[in-house]
């Protein structure tokens, strides 16, 4: 593997170690002296260099092109002082086998994308698949899989247990716009929205849980935060307050965030990303909802509500105007008693409000919304009236409405969305570059 850093190396021009390295050609530059190849092959970059003589003489312009695959024999060596490479080392081939060849031409699409910066363009978006051999696509998908290592870490830490919950559902989470429905067999399956209330249902035998695991959502809007289907890190906490929640996550957060720089490998792409990252410090700042729309009306000029006029209470806080919010005060923030209204149905009301929520949205500079939680209501009777002022029918329902028949607790829980995370700390314009393959509205392939 051309990551491995104990290859021997010889001094300068002294002899090394002669090794068989395969990977496909990234870069290629032919020179009078010498043809350099940087060689790829997802463990890293290797400079390798054809030295002009008997060897060239076996090639032609069509046998090396981006994209081949390649394997190279030869003695690995320090770079000469003066030059440079990747990790100081270039090997210096004496033999090759061509192990798939890839057209050669200017205009062969590895040549135009695998550079490309623009990776949400409708056409890069259809080269995805090519797209990813590039090192910022594919240094995101290094970065979101420690990421995702790094939540198990932290959870695991904390003594959480993962579940698997169920994708195909027949109940909804966070309202019935947004369900995608699937024939099943005689019945209508949905695609779960968030695994949020099958997590409360183990609390009793597994105590706190987690779970990493697709969500979906039929988002009829392409904005630059909305994914159709989107990794979801969802844990649910027993026997806890509503600031112990608060804490925790504050908590998960920053470790998560020590545990991806500890790692020099992916704290070296994420600098390359977003150079001025500073881990948050605790504690968050606390807002409540009421605070946030005095402030958005307090602005000059006032950021309004959707129909232009100042935020009273009730209105939703629309993407644009949390945005802007959190950019101006550019730290992270935890928005917290939103109304009633314009929240699900199991969110507990703040016992000393009732017209608000104990429910909390986790606010990052450049994407805003990066977390969604509450503590979960725990009256039977309540529930009920609430399944009621909703229009959902309680009878789908019986086995989230008994956790609050046989022995119900004071308990709550978040989702975190894994690429609006990945886009705060990676500075990425929009989500879908932080997906392997994004889905949103209008796109489905590859
Ligand atoms: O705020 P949401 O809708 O909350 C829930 O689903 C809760 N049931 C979670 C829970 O308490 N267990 O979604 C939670 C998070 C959002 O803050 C956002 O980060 C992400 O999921 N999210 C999306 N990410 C990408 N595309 C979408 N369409 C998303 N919808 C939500
Ligand atoms: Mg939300």
């Amino acid at each position: 593997k051309i990551g491995r850093k104990d290859i021997e190396l010889g001094e300068g021009e002294t002899k090394g170690t002669r090794v068989k390295v395969m990977g496909r050609i990234h870069r290629l530059r032919p020179q009078k002296q010498a043809t350099f190849i940087t060689l790829v092959d997802g463990y890293g970059h290797l400079q390798c260099v054809l030295q002009a003589g008997d060897l060239t003489k076996t090639y032609d312009a069509l046998t090396f092109a981006q994209g081949t695959s390649l394997a190279l024999y030869g003695e690995m060596r320090k770079v000469p002082a003066g030059q440079s490479a990747p990790d100081n080392r270039e090997l210096h081939v004496d033999y090759y086998q061509v192990l798939g060849a890839s057209p050669s031409d200017d205009d062969a699409i590895t040549n135009r994308v695998s550079a490309q910066q623009n990776q949400w363009d409708p056409q890069m978006l259809d080269q995805r698949h090519l797209v990813l051999r590039g090192d910022n696509a594919a240094g995101l998908m290094k970065i979101r899989a420690a990421v995702e290592r790094a939540f198990q870490k932290v959870y695991d830490d904390l003594e959480l247990t993962k579940v698997a919950p169920p994708a195909l559902v027949q109940t909804q989470v966070e309202g019935g716009a947004t369900l995608f429905s699937a024939p099943y067999y005689d019945e209508t399956a949905y695609l779960t929205q968030s695994s949020q209330l099958y997590l409360e249902t183990v609390l009793p035998s597994l105590g706190d849980v987690y779970c990493i695991e697709k969500s979906f959502r039929a988002e009829k809007s392409l904005t630059r935060r909305h994914l159709s289907e989107y990794t979801h890190v969802e844990a649910e906490l027993d026997y806890i307050d509503f600031d112990d929640l608060l804490a925790h996550l504050e908590e998960v957060i920053c470790r998560v965030i020590d545990i991806v720089l500890e790692n020099p490998t992916i704290a070296a792409l994420l600098k390359e990303l977003n150079p001025t990252f500073v881990k948050p410090s605790r504690p968050f700042l606390r807002m409540k909802y009421t605070d946030a729309i005095e402030w958005l009306n307090k602005q000059d000029p006032p950021i309004l509500n959707e129909e232009g006029n100042p935020h009273v209470f009730g209105d939703d806080i629309a993407e644009a105007a949390e945005r802007k919010m959190t950019d101006a005060i550019n730290r992270p923030i935890f928005l917290t008693h939103f109304p009633v209204e314009i929240k699900a149905f199991y969110m507990k009301k703040d016992p000393s409000d009732l017209r608000v929520t104990e429910s909390v949205d986790c606010l990052m500079p450049g994407v805003g919304e990066i977390v969604g939680g509450s503590m979960r209501m725990e009256g039977y009777e309540e529930l009920m009236q609430a399944y009621k002022n909703q229009g959902i029918d309680s009878k789908d329902y019986y086995w989230y409405t008994d956790q609050r028949k046989y022995g119900t607790s004071p308990h709550g829980g978040y989702g975190l969305g894994l690429e609006r995370f990945l886009a705060w700390i990676a500075n990425q314009h929009t989500v879908r570059t932080t997906c392997l393959y994004p889905r949103f509205m209008g796109r489905c392939k590859p």
